[in-house]
């Protein structure tokens, strides 16, 4: 039996903890919006998207309806079609690869480095050279950490292919400094509300430097039309509402603090965790995490999930199955053993609550429940 850690659960996310101080500027802001009559795009999802721009410091950003459809809305931008190839990670969210078979395109996977669970720069040269048909490279940064996006700029760069980063889960953090969605061609995020910045629903953006990308962007997420009825492509229809561009524009401001509690979260959890499990690896591209999940790498991790959901602490596997051998992708014939990081992971990770309001005397509740199992056996 797990020692309870008293009347109140930790869940691995709570959410009205970060409402409840916002409360009344976010409804003043709703209700402005519905006073308005005007929910599709218009002028709060333009002065959100330049705020936006501006945090990433990106010249362009364009709102849509989903991290799902910014990846598709940059990759139908980019002529990515039936034919092509994408290269990616298996260690991902499933949309990753989703979104590339949604535009016809096969993805073609590079394992993640154990270390940082992102792409394994090491491994990508061999991957580009066995597969002529690759037309993009989309990186994906995983769990609020970069990918190494130096040696994927150089090797894309090489192949004359654009790179499309997936940084769904890493608003705010930095390779090197640069922001991520703001190194390669084009930037993908999510406002899913389990994000760093979550809406009240489905959200998403695409930034970039590009003049053309961003015209051919804003164009695709309604219905492929510069011109009111006249189409150039098929196109989406994703936008981002302006209820939602409301909520995130108030929650924007709160971004960095948010960001900063959570690393400051992961550290004391690194060092409560010292010798127990393995933590992330931080490498020297890494300047700043920001962990939209803190995920530790641990043996018996089903029987320590267990544990903790007994003793009331939430956590979550992302992810348990890895992309290749997802039943959605069983006709490219990739089986188990083709990418062993990525496997390997899938049994050992497990992600503990993180987030920015958790109290100090949780994280420490947290870690002596995972010293206790060890300590047991
Ligand atoms: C890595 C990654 N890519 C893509 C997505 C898709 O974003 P959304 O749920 O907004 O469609 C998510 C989030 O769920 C994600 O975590």
């Amino acid at each position: 039996m797990a020692t309870k850690v008293g009347v109140r659960t930790i869940p691995l996310l709570d959410l009205t903890r970060q409402y409840q101080p916002l409360r009344e500027p976010i409804q003043a802001a709703l209700t402005s919006v519905i006073e308005s009559q005007r929910f599709i795009l218009g002028a709060g999802v333009e002065h959100f998207e330049q705020r936006f721009a501006a945090y990433c410091g990106a010249r362009f950003a364009i709102g849509c309806a989903s991290g799902t459809d910014a990846l598709e809305l940059a990759l139908m931008a980019l002529d990515i079609g039936p034919g092509d190839e994408v290269l990616t990670v298996p260690f991902t969210f499933f949309a990753t690869a989703g979104a590339i078979m949604s535009t016809g395109a096969r993805p073609v996977f590079v394992d993640v480095e154990p270390g940082s669970f992102n792409l394994d720069v090491q491994q990508l040269e061999n991957v580009l050279a066995q597969h002529p048909r690759i037309q993009a490279i989309l990186p994906v940064h995983l769990y609020g950490g970069c990918a190494d996006m130096g040696p994927i700029m150089d090797r894309a760069a090489a192949r004359g292919i654009p790179v499309i980063e997936d940084a769904a889960q890493a608003v705010g953090a930095e390779w090197r400094g640069q922001r991520a969605g703001n190194i390669g061609n084009v930037g993908c995020f999510s406002f899913f509300p389990t994000k760093n910045l979550g809406g009240f629903g489905d959200g998403g953006m695409l930034t970039t430097n590009d003049e053309e990308l961003a015209r051919k962007l804003k164009a695709l997420r309604i219905h492929g039309s510069f011109e009111k009825y006249v189409h150039q492509w098929p196109g989406m229809n994703s936008r981002l509402d302006a209820l939602q561009a409301a909520v995130l524009d108030i929650k924007l401001d709160h971004l960095n603090d948010w960001n900063r509690a959570r690393q400051h979260n992961a550290a004391l959890y690194r060092e409560a965790l010292r010798d127990v499990v393995m933590a992330p690896a931080m490498p020297p591209h890494q300047t700043n995490h920001v962990f939209n999940q803190f995920v530790i790498r641990c043996q018996r991790r089903d029987e320590l999930r267990a544990f903790l959901a007994e003793a009331g602490v939430g956590t979550e596997i992302y992810y348990p199955l890895p992309l290749h051998l997802q039943p959605a992708l069983a006709s490219y014939g990739y089986k188990a053993g083709d990418f062993p990081v990525s496997e390997q992971l899938a049994k050992e990770v497990l992600a503990l609550p993180i987030f920015a309001e958790l109290a100090e005397d949780e994280i420490a509740a947290v870690a002596g429940l995972i010293h206790e199992f060890y300590q047991r056996g």
